[in-house]
């Protein structure tokens, strides 16, 4: 499966860089949290869930990050390594975080606020759902 990078809009100048994300315009949905993760240890893998309806972006601010993405069917994997690119993660997509530079900072823009029961953290679940869905 193919990952497609977002590229967003850089304001440059000679003081340096500023990019600039609103809702419902660079980010397909209503962002109604915001998180980070940084400080990860090596060799950690985090995420490892998927969920029911929510919709994410996924930006590496700092340092980098490969994230891998499982519809399912197919599976893929991107690095990220620039605060002007991010993903977009949609509901029912199983993720996987991991290879965290020790400086990476992974910013999270979120469609939804934190409801443990939109996860869904059964990798088996998620492949019968996706069955499901399609029978
Ligand atoms: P966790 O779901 O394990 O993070 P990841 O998907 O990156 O592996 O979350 C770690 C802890 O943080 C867990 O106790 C739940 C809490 N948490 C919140 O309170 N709010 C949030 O928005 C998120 C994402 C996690």
């Amino acid at each position: 499966m193919e990952i497609r990078k977002i590229n967003f809009q850089r304001h440059g100048d000679d003081r340096g860089m500023l990019v600039a994300l609103e809702e419902n315009k660079e980010i397909p949905f209503k962002i109604k949290r915001v998180y980070y993760i940084y400080d990860t240890k090596k060799e950690v893998r985090r995420g490892l869930h998927a969920h029911k309806s929510l919709e994410q972006i996924l930006i590496c601010v700092h340092g980098s990050c490969m994230i891998t993405l499982d519809n399912g069917n197919e599976k893929g994997t991107v690095l990220l390594d620039n605060p002007y690119e991010g993903i977009y993660v949609p509901n029912n997509m199983w993720r996987e975080m991991h290879d965290f530079s020790e400086d990476a900072v992974l910013l999270v823009l979120a469609s939804d606020f934190y409801r443990e029961e939109d996860y869904i953290r059964d990798y088996n679940i998620f492949l019968k759902n996706i069955e499901e869905e399609n029978s």
